[in-house]
């Protein structure tokens, strides 16, 4: 018999999102609004730089962080963008912005050690969290709007906290915070030590007001993590940025070289292009999932679902109205199994979910307007 494997995976599932995914693609004619996944293809330049980068034999291991080139045009970028103020030794370039948040998690944590997450949040931390033996402490946002607020944070916080991880705009609910409430946020954090895991992949889809980091009011506590899978619809590239601050940068690298090396040398040549001559890129996409968000916002709104309005992204965290008395779980499978609409339920990303769920609109407007209907019809038995 073979020795018992690591007594913490036992606890740990696949990710709701993919089970309930793999659940409902083998119907025919089901309209998928569960993946977070950009339906825009990769801009035709950024394509070349890695075809070129092929031809050219580019096909060798990088430095460890990634091309010179790249980590400066990173830094280039980010500050243009964010005025993040990394410098090129303050960057490294992962495989997708997962590989980020596992280096970054791994280098900080501790057994015992607790994270502070805002829930609802995207499954991708605590599963990490738990596999290096430290405590995710949820905090419920349901009834601030989505948002952690600076009292949530204090209350949450204990002698054993050493990180707060922190998306905006938020996977699943869109929602944002903007410099007020971060200056808020830090001035709980400014004295504390604490870690802050600033999850800004949806920095570029920011529909209103211009996405500001947290790192201007915690310059030296907060790590960065961006990427270019949602801004350039690049998930395939697996092109991710980790940033922070010299000395624990140092730190990180090292987690990063023995798990990975580097990250693709092709994908770094793409995202070279991509943040050198690409930088307007997401704007033409932006605006679209602009228009789908509206649209679909109004058509949720009449079926009688509530919804707090999303500041980016390109998802509604959405609640069900009373009328409905099963929880999100069954109708959604009732929704895909009737209806061919599937989203996601909402336990995949809360502790509160039973009365939620998730709709991406990363999804073509004709599929859009077509599940629209779908659910009108669907939602009409509740009336
Ligand atoms: C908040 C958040 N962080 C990170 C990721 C992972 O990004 P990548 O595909 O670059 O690994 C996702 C993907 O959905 C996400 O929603």
């Amino acid at each position: 018999m073979l020795k018992p494997i690591r007594p913490e995976l036992a606890e740990i599932q696949i990710s709701g999102i993919r089970r309930f995914n793999t659940r409902v693609s083998g119907t025919l004619g089901m309209i998928k609004l569960t993946l977070g996944e950009p339906d825009f293809y990769t801009p035709e330049h950024i394509k070349q730089a890695a075809i070129d980068a092929i031809h050219e034999n580019f096909t060798n291991y990088t430095n460890n962080a990634g091309m010179p080139e790249l980590l400066r045009a990173a830094s280039d970028y980010f500050n243009e963008k964010y005025q993040l103020g990394f410098s090129e030794e303050e960057i490294i370039t992962t495989v997708g912005a997962t590989e980020a948040i596992a280096v970054a998690l791994e280098t900080i944590l501790s057994a015992g050690d607790e994270v502070i997450l805002p829930d609802p949040i995207y499954p991708g931390y605590e599963p990490i969290i738990r596999l290096l033996g430290a405590v995710p402490i949820k905090v419920d946002t349901t009834a601030s709007g989505f948002k952690l607020t600076p009292e949530q944070l204090e209350q949450a916080i204990s002698e054993k906290t050493k990180a707060l991880i922190l998306p905006y705009p938020s996977n699943p609910t869109g929602v944002s915070l903007d410099e007020a409430e971060l200056a808020a946020l830090a001035s709980v954090l400014e004295k504390t030590g604490i870690y802050v895991v600033a999850d800004e992949i949806y920095s570029e889809l920011h529909y209103g007001a211009a996405h500001v980091s947290i790192r201007k009011f915690l310059p030296k506590q907060t790590i960065v993590i961006n990427g270019l899978s949602k801004s350039h619809a690049m998930i395939g590239f697996r092109i991710g940025f980790l940033m922070a601050e010299k000395n624990l940068l140092k730190e990180m690298l090292k987690v990063h070289q023995y798990t990975v090396t580097c990250a693709s040398s092709i994908s770094q040549k793409a995202a070279l292009e991509a943040v050198t001559n690409g930088k307007e890129d997401c704007l033409p996409m932006r605006t679209e999932y602009k228009t789908r968000a509206g649209f679909v916002e109004q058509r949720l709104l009449k079926m009688g679902f509530e919804i707090i309005p999303p500041d980016g992204a390109f998802y509604f965290f959405v609640k069900l109205p009373d009328s409905v008395q099963e929880n999100a779980f069954d109708w959604a499978v009732r929704l895909a199994e009737e209806a061919k609409v599937a989203v996601v339920p909402g336990e995949a990303f809360s502790e509160k979910g039973e009365r939620y769920f998730r709709l991406s609109y990363a999804a073509s407007f004709d599929d859009l307007a077509e599940a629209m209907e779908r659910m009108q019809n669907f939602m009409a038995q509740f009336q």
